[in-house]
Parts: C-alpha cells; sequence; structure tokens
C-alpha cells in the first residue's frame, strides 16, 4: 500500500506523541518526536555550557553534535542518542523543559533539525510530531493534523507524567512551564507554532485514546482513498 506523510502539530502535553506512536503502530510507520532533537540540543547546551546567545557558539556546538533515534523493544519506542548516548529519559527532565523553547527559537537550530527531520521523511511512511511540521517541515504532507486540549485538561497530563518520577513538582510549576512554552512556541519569528491551513484540528480533550485513534485512522483512510497509488 502507498504510503504516506502524516504531521501532528499542536501545543504542548496535548496527546500528541500518544497519537502519534499508535498511528505508526497500527499503520507499521517510523514514528519521530521532534520535539525530543529541540530537548537533545538543548540538553547539550546546559551540560556544555554553550552560550546560546552567541550565535558562533552555536555554530560551532552544533558541529559537534549526532543527533540518532534507536527503536527500544523494552518500550517499543526509539529513543534519542545524542553522540552514541542513550539520553532520552535525561531530556524529559524539567531542566531541559524549561529552557527548550529558548533554544528551539534559534534560527541555525531549527535549520540544523529541520534539515535533518527532512531527510527522515525522505522514503514516507513516518509519522512526525511537532509544532511546524506540517508547515515547515513537510508543507505537502498527505495529512496534517492540528491537535489541542483545555489548558487545564493538558496541565493535568503534564503533571501526572512528571510527579510519576518527581514527587516534588508542583501543578503550579508545570501550569507556569507548559503555558510560557505555548506562548514562546506560538510567537517566535521563524516557524511559529501555528495550524496549517490543510490541517484537520482534533480536540482530545474529551476524547479517549481509542477514541482519537479511531478518527485518525478514519483520515488516514480517506486520504488513501484520493491517492494515487
Ligand atoms: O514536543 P515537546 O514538548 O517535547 O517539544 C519540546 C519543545 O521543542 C517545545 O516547547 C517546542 C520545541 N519544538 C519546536 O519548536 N518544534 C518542533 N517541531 C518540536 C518541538
Amino acid at each position: 500500500m502507498k504510503k504516506i506523510i502524516i504531521t501532528i502539530d499542536g501545543y504542548s502535553s496535548c496527546g500528541k506523541s500518544t497519537l502519534a506512536r499508535q498511528l505508526a503502530r497500527e499503520l507499521d510507520y517510523i514514528y519521530i518526536d521532534s520535539g525530543a532533537m529541540y530537548r537533545a540540543i538543548t540538553f547539550y547546551f546546559i551540560q556544555n555550557r554553550v552560550d546560546w546567545s552567541d550565535t558562533a557558539a552555536v555554530k560551532a556546538a552544533l558541529e559537534n553534535i549526532h543527533l540518532e533515534f534507536e527503536y527500544n523493544p523494552e518500550t517499543s519506542q526509539s529513543d534519542i542518542y545524542l553522540n552514541g548516548e542513550n539520553i532520552e529519559h535525561l531530556i524529559r527532565e524539567m531542566l531541559v523543559a524549561e529552557k527548550v523553547s529558548e533554544v528551539a527559537a534559534i534560527r541555525e537550530v531549527r535549520e540544523f533539525a529541520v534539515a535533518q527531520q527532512q531527510k527522515m521523511g525522505e522514503k514516507k511512511g513516518i509519522v512526525m510530531d511537532g509544532r511546524d511540521i506540517g508547515t515547515t517541515v513537510f508543507p505537502h504532507a498527505e495529512l496534517k493534523i492540528f491537535m489541542t486540549a483545555d489548558t487545564a485538561v493538558r496541565v493535568e497530563r503534564r503533571f501526572r507524567e512528571l510527579y510519576a518520577k518527581n514527587k516534588h513538582i508542583t501543578l503550579q510549576e508545570v501550569k507556569e512551564n507548559l503555558e510560557l512554552r505555548d506562548y514562546i512556541d506560538s510567537n517566535r519569528e521563524i516557524s511559529p507554532l501555528r495550524r496549517a491551513d490543510d490541517a484537520i484540528i482534533l480536540d482530545n480533550s474529551e476524547l479517549s485514546m481509542d477514541d482519537q485513534l479511531r478518527l485518525a485512522l478514519q483520515w488516514v483512510e480517506d486520504v488513501m482513498i484520493v491517492q494515487p497509488s
């Protein structure tokens, strides 16, 4: 069957990666979490004390960054590797979350990540989630989904996720981080988060995981019908 590109963009913590993973599993596609790439770059910058207000320092640092995704059979997910080291867990820490939107707004960082993302999609059969996937990375993708959910629902979801790992985290902290990231991601100069004109909106505030998957699979089917094989 013909393979397509599926893009999933949207605000922080509205379940993009859950849906992307579900779709990739159902369709036997590759799932790429583009946010993990921005998180990994941020992690590298923090760890190596890169001054990201200095363009020359950013360019030099990017030359030393090699990112790869590798399938982890234990979790049935792809983990991100930075220069050969699995940093999947480290990039989910609050320290990275607090800085990632700032780093992701840098032109050189975006060019670096987008070029790699576009390469990953050359053979199609891919589901990629992020903020600019349907607008900048794959503007000609066959199916574009723009996800959204009520802020309270998103905060609650992210809080539960983080609290499982860190009992000191507060709901307020999570809410502030989420709102700040959405603000920076939506208002940055380069490739801000916005819905592509041809993206379908999926508000999953009140949908179960099964419901959202069923909906998205229906959209895939609709796209397949009009695609020349
Ligand atoms: O999806 P996430 O929360 O892991 O993404 C982390 C940050 O990376 C997010 O705040 C914005 C940025 N990002 C981006 O600018 N463009 C993407 N395609 C994906 C993520």
